[in-house]
């Protein structure tokens, strides 16, 4: 097997880099050989280089979106944090359905699941909406699921996991009432999957035709962007925001330094922003 050199590195990141907008450097190597070994092996690849040639010649048809679904991080469990499903529960849904009252569209929900990796936060997002609105079937509600890789939508989008996906975070009272046991696996009952769609989306591209959405959930996913990557994304989001939408980031992140209208607000413990409320730049220029 070939080893992997300073060259092979470089041309290597530059592709993640190119088709992910993913920031991988010489501390990446061991994911590169882990990750990557095996299509380097699949496709006789003289070496890392040869794949990356490989990839962007298209030589094979599914071997971009192979390596894009070997360099994406697809970690991700039921309910992630809890404390942003609190928030949606106890404050944002509350806050929207009254701030929609007396609208030509009172009973109509949009949220997007921006980096939905293989469907755990959709499906977390429509069970809390269900545990929220009793009626939820008779709301004109919509969760779009999105992910830059392929093998992750293809799994959200049919809704089926296996024993060990299902210990990480789900509770047991959820799981009886929510999904369908098929052989080894559970599959998101047919009430919740009719509330969500998938597709598949580059951050980096224009997503505008996506629609408007009241909540934007965008979770440990701009982490691995650099800074000008990121606050172009955040800002392209609020642009597809409700006015007085929401969005969500992971725990470990923050979209202060994005400017004032990225004042956070904490509800339920979960880091909260309303960018499109000018209240927000008074709060924050106080
Ligand atoms: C760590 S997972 C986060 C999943 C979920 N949001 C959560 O917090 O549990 C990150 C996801 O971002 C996706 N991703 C990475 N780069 C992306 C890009 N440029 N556009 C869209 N999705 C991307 C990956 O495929 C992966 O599924």
């Amino acid at each position: 097997m070939a080893t992997l050199t300073t060259e092979d590195i470089d041309a290597v990141c530059g592709l993640v880099d190119e088709l992910c907008g993913i920031c991988w450097d010489e501390s990446k190597a061991y994911l590169i050989e882990s990750r990557l070994q095996k299509i380097v092996q699949q496709e006789s690849c003289e070496n890392y280089r040869d794949l990356v040639r490989k990839v962007r010649a298209e030589v094979a048809p599914g071997l971009k979106p192979q390596f894009i679904d070997a360099v994406t991080t697809n970690e991700t469990l039921w309910f992630r944090d809890s404390s942003p499903f609190d928030a949606l529960q106890f404050k944002l849904v509350p806050e929207l359905i009254d701030s929609k009252a007396g609208t030509p569209f009172p009973k109509r929900l949009r949220i997007w699941s921006a980096a939905c990796s293989t469907g755990q936060e959709v499906y977390s997002i429509g069970i809390t909406l269900a545990e929220t609105i009793p009626d939820y079937l008779n709301w004109d509600i919509q969760i779009l699921g999105t992910d830059i890789s392929p093998a992750a939508v293809e799994q959200a989008s049919y809704g089926a996991y296996g024993k060990l996906e299902m210990t990480r975070g789900m509770k047991t009272d959820l799981l009886n009432k929510y999904f369908v046991e098929q052989g080894n696996q559970w599959r998101i009952c047919d009430e919740i999957r009719s509330l969500c769609r998938f597709q598949e989306c580059n951050l980096h591209k224009p997503f505008g035709h996506l629609g408007h959405f009241d909540v934007i959930f965008c979770r440990n996913v701009a982490i691995y962007f650099d800074d000008a990557d990121r606050r172009s994304l955040f800002e392209r989001a609020a642009e597809i925001l409700a006015p007085n939408g929401w969005v969500i980031v992971g725990s470990s992140e923050s979209l202060a330094q994005l400017g004032p209208q990225w004042h956070p607000q904490q509800h339920c413990r979960a880091n909260c922003y309303h960018p499109n409320m000018p209240a927000n730049n008074l709060v924050a220029s106080r």
